[in-house]
């Protein structure tokens, strides 16, 4: 591999006695799991399978592709996803091993063994069975990040429900969208979510979800107490969770479920339409959560492993909920928010808990390092940060410039960072650094995790030589994949196996891959779907969202440009009912579209920037030029050609901002 002609930004080998000690250990390693995988891909995954999961009865097959691309993994094997997160270590004489070290937002640190996770599992478990909550029905969890909030969706692994994890910080609107799209049976939220020193009203947002109809299969509303608030009381629907677990036994028999069975849905966006429901099995979901985990982050028995995204997250699913305890680890996991009491919160708890592997999102780097240049007395080395020896990175590409800092200021040069690529339908990690073996170069995701078999392609399916940028693909399936959208498998089908791609798996990213050493870089997304600070959204949706305003709005356009601290943001083309408002009238109804998204999504949809116009650039044939708005909305030169444009105009008001 010829690294010397790759490395802009310098080129970053594994430190040797990490490497040494490595679950994979060396480039050498990392092209023998590779080779096996490409010699035997049911027999290397199988291996894993074995490996990192105890199966109830044994499957007899890796991979069944007879109903492509509907895949199935270890099908005929049976599992219980909590009994191998929980019971597995107890019953190994590690049920005093501490399984999470909570830290609220106040800064109280409650730390629970695996013995009492397993114990408060059962307890919630057989309160959800005592709710008649059976094998297959879904339950929604709109919770804020607790310890409950595990338990929750352990407890309904354990009994074989589905859980569609909402995040907090979404809607009323959207959490109706999502109970009703679930069809789910029960809700499991909190009086109050708190971050950051403000509380929110979850149970009231769950309240109000419930009021706007069309949740008629929602039975029970399960209320942990968080703060204590006061909260509007439904009798014949809402319960507390502490009296309904007061009068469980602490144990509860395992549901054994089939490998495929679904042990989740969570809800992300997509380029049209409204958010889609991603399928996740049972064991092929663990058995790759569970090994991603292991080799990425080279996770060992001594460490202390902290994840700081949101349980609402696909991130927070794999390497929180169901990764970490699958392998036996010790987790931090954290209420609030990176910058409460101050910006050195997160440099705290790495140094007051000792964390050993920190995995967090580039937008949290960025303004962590504007902080830190801001303010020295909560610049990383003002805490003893020599506990660390792998950092991460996820949601995003990270910028060489936040990725050298982090690397610096935060692993003292000597920690590795894996900056991990993929997505809520992934299931876990696809292409990355393992720390042991891979060199790093900053901005690049590296190379496929063993077995993955990613490659850039032009539309046609075709692999682009190296050097040239194209279609981001999977060419197999592997056990993590997503199996289907819920309730709708052709739109599975078409927008993620689209015919032209022989079968490929459409990430829906562009990449490129290095002309010497085949290192992939993320170029963003090829389709409508924007990042904003590592949130997934919908141009679509945002866009319905203003719409929806039928009061003001006419006509909207979401484009994404980008920003230094939020990696993009987003910019609405507004056409009003009324006529183009100027100066003080354009600022306020801006902020009044502004709420009404986040009213209809959730503030992380809040547009940055709302432009009006009397018209938006469209072709003749009517297509709003979005390529356009895209070079609007980033203050650049318009380069297109406009001449097919039917109002050019139009485009002078765009450009100004209110
Ligand atoms: C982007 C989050 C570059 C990408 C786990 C992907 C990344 C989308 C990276 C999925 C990375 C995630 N480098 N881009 N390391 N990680 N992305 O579903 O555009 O919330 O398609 O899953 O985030 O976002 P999702």
């Amino acid at each position: 591999m010829d690294l010397a002609s790759f490395a802009p930004h310098g080129l970053y080998v594994p430190p040797p006695v990490l490497e040494a000690a490595a679950h994979v250990s060396g480039m050498a390693a990392y092209r023998k799991l590779v080779a096996q995988a490409q010699a035997d891909y049911g027999g290397y995954w199988a291996g894993i399978a074995r490996d990192v999961v105890a199966w109830r009865t044994p499957f007899s097959k890796s991979l069944d592709e007879s109903e492509a691309p509907f895949y199935k993994w270890f099908a005929d094997g049976t599992l219980n996803v909590s009994w191998n997160c929980l019971d597995r270590h107890v019953q190994a004489g590690r049920g005093a091993r501490t399984a999470i070290v909570f830290e609220s937002d106040a800064g109280t640190v409650t730390r629970v063994s695996y013995r009492d996770l397993l114990a408060r599992t059962c307890r919630l478990a057989n309160a959800l069975k005592a709710r008649g909550v059976r094998r297959g029905d879904r339950v929604v969890i709109y919770l804020p990040m607790s310890i409950e909030g595990v338990v929750a969706m352990q407890a309904c692994a354990r009994i074989g429900a589905t859980h569609s994890v909402v995040f907090g910080g979404f809607s009323a609107h959207s959490l109706r969208d999502r109970i009703e799209g679930a069809g789910a049976v029960m809700v499991i939220t909190a009086d109050e979510q708190v971050r950051g020193g403000r509380h929110l009203p979850l149970k009231a947002i769950v309240d109000e979800a419930l009021a706007l109809g069309g949740c008629d299969s929602v039975r029970d509303v399960i209320v942990y107490r968080r703060t204590g608030a006061a909260v509007a009381w439904n009798p014949a629907r809402d319960r507390w969770l502490h009296d309904e677990c007061a009068v469980q036994p602490d144990s509860c028999e395992p549901e054994w479920v089939g490998a495929e069975h679904p042990l989740f849905l969570l809800y992300t966006s997509g380029s049209t339409g409204k958010p889609k429901g991603v399928q996740h099995s049972s064991g092929g979901y663990l058995v790759f959560a569970a090994v991603t985990m292991k080799w990425t982050f080279d996770l060992k028995d001594d460490d202390v492993f902290w994840c700081t995204a949101d349980i609402g997250w696909i991130t927070g699913h794999s390497y929180i909920a169901y990764g970490p305890l699958a392998l036996g680890a010790t987790q931090v996991m954290f209420e609030g928010v990176p910058t409460y009491p101050d910006a050195g919160r997160f440099w705290q708890m790495i140094q007051r808990h000792g964390v050993t592997i920190f995995y967090t999102a580039p937008t949290v780097i960025r303004s962590l390092l504007k902080a830190a240049e801001a303010d020295a007395a909560i610049h990383p080395d003002r805490y003893d940060l020599a506990s660390l020896r792998i950092l991460g990175s996820v949601g995003e590409p990270i910028n060489p410039a936040a990725w050298e800092w982090y690397h610096r200021n935060v692993g003292g040069g000597r920690c590795p960072i894996v900056d991990t690529f993929w997505q809520t339908e992934t299931g876990g990690h696809m292409i990355t650094p393992l720390p042991g073996a891979t060199p790093l170069v900053p901005g690049s995701c590296t190379l496929p995790f063993p077995g993955i078999e990613a490659a850039v392609v032009d539309e046609a399916g075709n692999d682009v030589p190296n050097g040239q940028g194209g279609i981001l693909v999977v060419k197999k399936p592997w056990p993590g994949m997503i199996r289907t959208i819920w309730g709708d498998p052709e739109r599975y089908r078409a927008s993620y196996f689209p015919p032209e791609l022989r079968g490929f798996y459409l990430a829906g990213d562009g990449a490129i891959r290095d002309a010497g050493t085949g290192y992939f870089t993320i170029t963003g997304r090829i389709d409508d779907v924007l990042n904003v600070s590592g949130h997934r959204l919908g141009t679509m949706e945002i866009e319905s969202a203003l719409v929806s305003c039928t009061e003001l709005v006419a006509e909207a356009a979401v484009v994404g440009r980008p920003d230094d601290t939020t990696g993009e943001a987003i910019c609405a083309f507004v056409v009003l009912k009324g006529s183009r408002p100027m100066g003080e009238e354009a600022r306020q109804i801006a902020n009044t579209l502004r709420n009404w998204v986040a009213r209809e999504i959730g503030p992380i949809a809040k547009p940055k920037d709302v432009r009006f116009g009397d018209n938006l650039p469209k072709t003749r044939s009517g297509k709003i030029m979005r390529r356009l708005l895209r070079s609007v909305a980033a203050g650049q030169a318009i380069t297109q050609d406009i001449s097919t444009l039917e109002n050019p105009a139009v485009l002078q008001q765009l450009a100004e901002k209110i």
